[in-house]
């Protein structure tokens, strides 16, 4: 993972690993021509592991009186959204991993972790001390 995004939370930092890892799975089966229920399956997992990490998020920003909690919280919406879309069209057994706008949705899930560079800089500019 990009060192500008670690938030110096071990668990978070954990889990940005594991939704990162997800997210290339997904990628990854979808320009390998796999199945679509094996697409379907590893969305549905990034999806799960997206939710419990985004409450566990919004309870730390909320902790640490994090300024911008509710635009943050829109980002993790719109990106369960968009994930929820994904998951209802790799359903489709037609759904064709070459196809264009199936690719173009799969590549915004390298920066699925991009957003919260501002919550990192927040936590080690006033909570650095918490760190192991
Ligand atoms: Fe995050
Ligand atoms: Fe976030």
């Amino acid at each position: 993972m990009d060192p500008e995004y670690l938030t110096g939370i071990d668990e978070i930092d954990a889990q940005h690993k594991e939704i990162e890892e997800a997210a290339l799975a997904v990628i990854e089966a979808a320009a390998a021509k796999d199945k679509w229920h094996i697409v379907h399956y590893i969305l549905v997992r990034l999806y799960e592991l997206l939710r419990f990490h985004f409450a566990v998020e919004e309870s730390v920003m909320s902790i640490v009186c994090f300024p911008e909690i509710q635009a943050h919280k829109q980002v993790h919406k719109d990106i369960l959204l968009t994930v929820e879309r994904m998951k209802v069209a790799s359903l489709d057994p037609n759904a064709c991993a070459n196809d264009e706008a199936l690719n173009k949705q799969f590549s915004f899930l390298t920066h699925i972790v991009d957003h919260d560079k501002r919550f990192a800089e927040f936590v080690l500019a006033n909570f650095s001390g918490l760190r192991h």
